[in-house]
Parts: C-alpha cells; structure tokens; sequence
C-alpha cells in the first residue's frame, strides 16, 4: 500500500473493542456458568482465533449482528478438540490457553504462525509445572507446544516479567487449582484478568505486591460492552500530532490506567489532551480529545514501559517530529512481540533516512528529523504497519509499505479511518 502526506487530520472516531478485554471475555464467558452476551467485542483476526480455538474445545459462540453470545462450559466443561488449536499469531491466545488447558483432563496441542513460534513460552512453562501442569514444548521453549491435563495446584509465584498474559495464564490455571495462588513480583502490568474475573462473580485479592486468588470459584455469565482499545486509539492521536493541523475525538475508549501511558507520555510531550471518564467500572471508559501541536522530545521511565508497550513503534516514529531527545529503556520486551519491534523501527525509521540509536532495551532518538517516503516492510506486525502508515502523514513523497494486511490482526478498519481522517 502506498501512503501521501497530509496537512490536516480531524474527526471523530470510534475504534474497535480492546484486543486483550476481548480474549477475556471470551475465555471467562466460555469458563462461566450460563450464557455471556458481548458486544463491541474486537472483529481482529488474534480474537477470532481465541473465539475458533474456545469452538473447538466445545464451546458454542454464535455472532448475531452486533452481539456475541458464548454458552459456558464451567470450568472443567471443555472438550478434547479433535486436532490441534492454531493460535495463529495471537501470544494472548496461546498462553491464556496453556493455562486453561493445563488444568484439563485431556490432551492438547497448540501451534501458531511463524511469528508466534518464535516467541517464548517458557516463561509460562515454568510457574504451570510448579503448579503440576505437563507441558512440552519445542526446544524447551517455543510452540508447537502438548499440554497433558493434570489436577493442578496452587502456588506461590514471583514474576519475573512484567508479562499480563503469563499473569493471565496463572489466575486462570489458578482457578483450576486445588488451593489458592499468590502471584507476587512483576505484577503491574495491564490487570482486566483481575478487574473482569470479579465482573463475573470470582474474588479476586488485588493488592499493590500481591495478587492471589482462589481455586475452584465458578464464574457466571454476564452481559458487557467491551470498550475502545487504547492501543488502536494511538494511532489516531499520534497522526493528530504528526500534521499541521490535527485533532481528533475518541469516545467510548478503554481508560484503564494501566493502559494510558501513550496518553500519558503525548501530553508530556505538549499535546493537547482532554479526558472525560463516563464509566468507572469494572473497567474505566470515557472519551478522549487531542488538539496537536509542537512536540518536544520525552524519556519514558522503565516503570512506565508496560503501560504503553504495544504503542513504542508509533512513540519512536514520533519521536522524529518532536524537537528534543526521545529516550525509551527498560523495553527489552519489545524484541519478542510479534516481530522484534525495536529492531523494525531502526530498519524502517533509517530506510526513511532518520536517525536511531538502539540498545538491548529501547532506543534514542533526536529530534526533529525530516523523514522520507520510501519503501518500508510491517514485517507482518499490524502496529509497524500502523505505526509507519501514521508516520507517513508527515513525510515527503511517498511512502510505500508491504504487508499491510498485518493490520486485521487487531485493526481491519484502520486504512478506511486513515482515509475518512486525513487530508490535503
Ligand atoms: C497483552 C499483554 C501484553 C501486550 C499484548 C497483549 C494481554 O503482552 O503486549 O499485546 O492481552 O495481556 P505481555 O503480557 O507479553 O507483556
């Protein structure tokens, strides 16, 4: 696909429901007693996979118009599937899975995509074996992996990744367990399990060093409305950012602290950000208004890092429109997303003739530097693929990207908004 500049970018704009609330409300609605209703669930090809794998395993989800409704199994009422689950290229899927599928009394194999077979699964192996689970992965650490269900037990677990998803694996696996779970260390990453699990009847103990939770609660069904994903909004108050004239409204948008940090940094950045919460609970959701303008250049703490993770590409790429240095550490996370995303920005950011100074962990970037349209990969990532496609409103001539179907992954619509927002 190939992408102009544009002088202005403006309107108002409702982006699909959050990727990681959707996986959950999928895996608890399919987990609960009785039926889960959904609406604005994200139409992205990672929660179809979560939804084809759950169809699978016995659990009937049917999609009329806009509502999603899931009949639950209980906890231990899923189905030897006759084949293997393809993942795909969602890690939330596979390793939200292992947990469920580890306290299971049958076998099960999950594969994914090239991409997710090359990311590590260990760090999910290793706290479900302490729990008694028999998983069996390729090289020790990759999928294709064969999860043999056991009767598990609680544990006492420190993180040591700052990782929801392996949190999320663990207070499912929990559920399943014999005796409560304590997870400790790194646990301040996004927290929907723990915010949405008590949604659907769990308790759920959330303190600030400790997590625990116990076995053997069941979940019941519940109707909700899955809320914006700030990680696709970003996009859109980056591109606001990027033009001369931009500002962008965003209703009905997830506002969970633990997932505001682009917000967050932007507004350190001199953007404009206006915030109206609408709904606190159990998920917080309002709008969001942003009137760009000058940037300057912004260190992002390592303890802010996991608050803005899925959004650093579209940081780095804005980055060179800001005047100032731009420094982000503690992001060594980065280099096992769905393509190592420090290093596909260097690439493509020094292919449109910027300047980045990378490391194990992040990156530094001086800004403003002009950048040039040229001829740029996603390297099959939807947010590289986004990320430079915003970047792009900005650059001189014009920018060609390859593989840009990467963006159904979490954002089918988006090229269409892009077009809708953008013009001049
Ligand atoms: C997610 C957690 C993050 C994030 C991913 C979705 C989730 O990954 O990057 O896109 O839904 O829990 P990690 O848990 O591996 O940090």
């Amino acid at each position: 696909r190939t992408f102009q500049s544009a002088d202005s970018f403006k309107g108002s704009v409702e982006v699909p429901g959050d990727k990681s609330i959707s996986h959950r409300v999928l895996l608890f609605g399919a987990m609960a007693q009785g039926k889960t209703k959904i609406t604005g669930l994200s139409k992205g090809e990672d929660v179809q996979t979560t939804a084809r794998c759950l169809q699978a395993l016995g659990v009937s989800i049917t999609n009329t118009s806009e509502v999603v409704t899931i009949e639950g199994v209980g906890l231990k009422g899923f189905k030897a599937p006759s084949g293997p689950l393809d993942c795909g290229n969602s890690g939330s899927t596979m390793r939200m899975l292992m947990g469920l599928l580890a306290g299971q009394s049958f076998t099960s194999t999950l594969t994914g995509d090239e991409s997710l077979s090359r990311r590590p699964m260990d760090r999910v192996w290793a706290p479900l074996r302490q729990m008694n689970g028999q998983i069996t992965l390729t090289n020790e650490r990759f999928a294709p992996l064969t999860i043999e269900g056991k009767k598990l037990r609680g544990i006492q677990y420190s993180l040591p990744v700052a990782s929801a998803q392996v949190k999320s694996a663990l207070l499912i696996a929990g559920l399943l367990a014999d005796a409560s779970t304590r997870l400790t260390g790194k646990i301040k990453s996004r927290d929907h399990t723990e915010k949405l699990l008590p949604y659907f009847g769990v308790v759920v103990q959330d303190d600030e060093y400790d997590i625990t939770i116990g076995g053997g609660q069941k979940l019941r069904g519940v109707t909700y409305e899955v809320p914006g994903d700030p990680s696709s909004a970003a996009f859109w108050l980056a591109a606001a950012c990027v033009v001369q004239e931009g500002a962008v409204s965003i209703s009905k948008l997830l506002l969970n602290p633990t997932r505001t940090g682009f917000q967050n940094v932007l507004a350190r950045m001199g953007a404009k950000i206006e915030e109206e919460i609408v709904i606190e609970t159990p998920e917080r959701v309002g709008k969001v208004v942003i009137t760009g303008g000058k940037l300057k250049g912004v260190k992002v703490k390592p303890e802010e890092v996991a608050s803005l993770i899925d959004e650093v590409p579209m940081l780095a790429v804005l980055a060179t429109y800001a005047t100032g240095v731009t420094e982000v550490r503690g992001a060594e996370e980065l280099r096992v997303k769905e393509s190592d995303r420090i290093e596909a920005v260097a690439t493509n950011l020094r292919k449109m003739g910027a300047e980045i100074e990378t490391f194990p962990d992040g990156f530094k970037i001086k800004g403003p530097q002009k950048l040039t349209g040229t001829i740029l990969d996603s390297f099959g990532d939807h947010r590289i693929a986004m990320a430079f496609a915003v970047g792009a409103l900005g650059a001189s001539g014009q920018t060609t990207i390859k593989n840009c179907d990467a963006v159904n992954i979490s954002y089918p619509e988006f090229f269409e908004t892009l077009k809708r927002l953008s013009s001049g």
